[in-house]
């Protein structure tokens, strides 16, 4: 994948430019050809003088020093180049990029380039999840060219722990490969169960009870993580949409027979996401004949179903995704729903909202979780709002792993 590749690295400043040069020198063992960029403030980290004995070309760092050759070099750099990385990427360098302000010679290579870029942020935890950081890394991801590296979590350089250190350059390389391949495979070794739709509630033969949802959310989650690379199992009652490619169908109608289904996998899932308007009630009995009318009015008894997520025993080895679907005060219920159902997070929404909800191809969504405040979504796509969910599901997944060792 990488032999004879041209790629363009852009290293920016943070105490974690040092391991761009370890990047530098696997790309290289690969057989790509690295040409360098350096914000000014990697040079106070890592020296020109490293990238070019490791490279063997001068790695450029100003846009409007070194003559004609570097003023013109943002252009040719972002046309050679069959892949870009930017390894560190900070928060500065991020917000350049996803705001298209070209303040140096590496946002502007990146702004003209024409192929994928891969970025992979680096900075203290605090400023990873800051809001703005969090907004510019979802802009970005929702361009087709743009790939975020997921940072690790750990010890940082500043002595706090939390996510925000720089992927492994061997783990970078593998990403290389992934987009150069044109897939993009983060989630290879994880084992995720979804569930889709509404459960159906037999009163009688030809009759039941249900509610409005489509599957349309589960169904896009059930996708996005089949595509990077999850092995999943989709549990849905919902014969209407294509199952996605890649996904184990597991056909239910009932509360009773998904609670059924999720509690044989769940031992096995890495993580659980759980996206079905799974029925609160069921009718007591069920006719095995149709019912006939009468003149009178009718009444069915209702019993309550089993609460799924409320019924699994909390692990740490699993990622447990619950959702909420509410029409006002829509925050403080999804945090009551975190500590009964004892999940990781929420994807909480108004469906009151335009756009947002039952059968609609958007969402807006907000992700609550006990360790940090609401994170209030744009009105995204239901596909965008997928990868965003499993893109926190796999940061908490890395948060369980930390806390197990
Ligand atoms: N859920 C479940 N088992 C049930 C009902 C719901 O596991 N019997 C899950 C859903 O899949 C969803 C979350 O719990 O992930 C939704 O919680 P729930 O309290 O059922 O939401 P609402 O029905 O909207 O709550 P309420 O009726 O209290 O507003």
């Amino acid at each position: 994948m990488l032999d004879g590749r041209e790629i363009l690295l852009g290293v920016s400043g943070s105490i974690a430019a040092y391991k761009a040069a370890e990047l530098a020198r696997l790309l290289i063992k690969k057989g790509a050809n690295v040409q360098v960029v350096m914000t000014r403030s990697a040079c106070e980290f890592i020296t020109p003088l490293t990238f070019f004995s490791l490279t063997g070309r001068q790695a450029y760092s100003e846009l409007f020093s070194g003559g004609e050759e570097v003023a013109t070099a943002h252009i040719s750099l972002a046309r050679q180049a069959d892949l870009t990385i930017v390894a560190p990427a900070t928060a500065r360098t991020l917000s350049r990029i996803a705001t298209g302000s070209a303040e140096d010679l590496l946002s502007t290579a990146i702004i003209a380039a024409h192929g994928p870029v891969i970025l992979a942020p680096a900075m203290n935890p605090q400023m990873y999840q800051h809001p703005g950081v969090q907004n510019n890394l979802r802009t970005l991801q929702s361009w087709p060219q743009y790939h975020i590296a997921p940072p690790g979590s750990g010890e940082m350089a500043c002595g706090e722990f939390g996510l925000g250190r720089l992927a492994e350059p061997a783990d970078l390389v593998a990403f290389c490969e992934s987009v150069l391949r044109g897939d993009v495979q983060d989630l290879v070794g994880h084992r995720i169960l979804v569930t889709a739709g509404p459960t159906l509630e037999d009163i009688d033969p030809v009759r039941y009870i249900t509610n409005r949802s489509t599957g349309k959310m589960g169904f896009a989650i059930a996708e996005a993580a089949a595509k990077r690379g999850a092995d999943v199992t989709l549990i849905t009652s919902v014969h209407t949409l294509p199952i996605p490619a890649g996904c184990r169908p597991l056909f239910v109608r009932s509360a009773a027979d998904m609670a059924e289904a999720v509690h044989a996998h769940v031992e096995d899932a890495s993580m659980l996401i759980m996206s079905a308007a799974v029925a609160d009630y069921k009718p007591k009995e069920v006719a095995d004949k149709k019912m006939k009318k009468s003149d009178d009015a009718l009444s069915i008894p209702l019993a309550r179903t089993l609460d799924i997520l409320a019924s699994l025993t909390p692990s740490r080895h699993r990622v447990t995704v619950g959702f909420a679907a509410e029409t006002h005060d829509v925050v403080s219920y999804a945090q009551g729903k975190l500590s009964r159902k004892k999940v990781d997070m929420i994807v909480a929404n108004d469906v009151s909202k335009a756009g947002s909800g039952f059968g609609t191809e958007t969402n807006e969504a907000i992700f609550v979780r006990p360790d940090k405040e609401p994170e209030h979504l744009p009105l995204l796509s239901k596909k965008q709002v997928a990868y965003d969910l499993l893109d926190r599901a796999k940061e908490i997944f890395a948060l369980h792993k930390e806390a197990r060792t």
